[in-house]
């Protein structure tokens, strides 16, 4: 059991597994709170959550220049497929085995319209099953919703939840968002990047202990989570 989490800022994220290294929703130029540049971004594979600017970001650039395959809805993918970049498309309910593990999209309640205005399906998490079996759930950005029991049952290792509020969850639903999810770790993400979803991730953090028990890992931009 083991693997690399590695927050950037904002919702870019990147996790080390099994030997492959994979980047979701890759946003450094134009983040106030990015921890490297788009050209020190490495990665295998790149994983899109929706159609917004702040997830699609750098995704073309860095594909391009690393060759890394880019998977996403099938809109998103079919977008950047005419951008003559490889990609492979999914949707939602859909898993498949990719060399890194078996990757589920999940269900968001949240927008995709792409950055030229492109129909960007509809926005998604990822339910990963990695090659050593942990559950790493990534919410991508969403409102709460019940089903996140379901996701729960899968029995998680780790849940990615944005806190922001605003846009996404805010602190309070993502607390019953853990209630429901009951993952073993949480970490927080989506906040802080700009005024309009500033949060105290560590109060947050505290109250999410004291009421569900739960292990909480607040990262700053540029650090890492690492389960031995
Ligand atoms: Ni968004
Ligand atoms: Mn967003």
């Amino acid at each position: 059991m083991s693997y690399t989490f590695t927050w950037y800022g904002h919702a870019t994220l990147g996790l080390e597994t099994g030997g492959h290294r994979l980047l979701i929703d890759p946003f450094f130029s134009g983040n106030p709170a990015a921890a490297i540049s788009a050209d020190q971004a490495q990665a295998e594979y790149i994983l899109i959550t929706h159609g917004h600017g702040d997830h699609v970001g750098d995704a073309p650039a860095i594909a391009k220049r690393t060759g890394a395959t880019i998977i996403s809805n099938f809109e998103i993918a079919s977008w950047l497929g005419k951008q003559g970049l490889k990609t492979h498309g999914q949707h939602i309910g859909g898993g498949f085995h990719h060399p890194f593990g078996y990757l589920k999209l999940t269900q968001a309640l949240h927008g995709s319209a792409l950055p030229d205005g492109s129909y960007g399906g509809n926005p998604a998490g990822f339910l990963l099953t990695t090659l050593q079996g942990e559950k790493l759930y990534f919410a991508g950005d969403t409102g709460l919703f019940g089903d996140m029991q379901l996701i729960g049952e899968e029995g998680l290792d780790l849940a990615v939840l944005p806190i922001g509020d605003n846009y996404t969850m805010g602190p309070a639903d993502a607390l019953r968002a853990v209630r429901l999810l009951r993952p073993r770790t949480v970490i927080p993400i989506h906040f802080n990047t700009f005024g309009l979803i500033k949060q105290d991730a560590e109060a947050w953090a505290a109250q999410v202990r004291q009421t569900l028990g739960c292990e909480v890992c607040v990262l700053q931009p540029g650090q890492s989570f690492v389960r031995a």
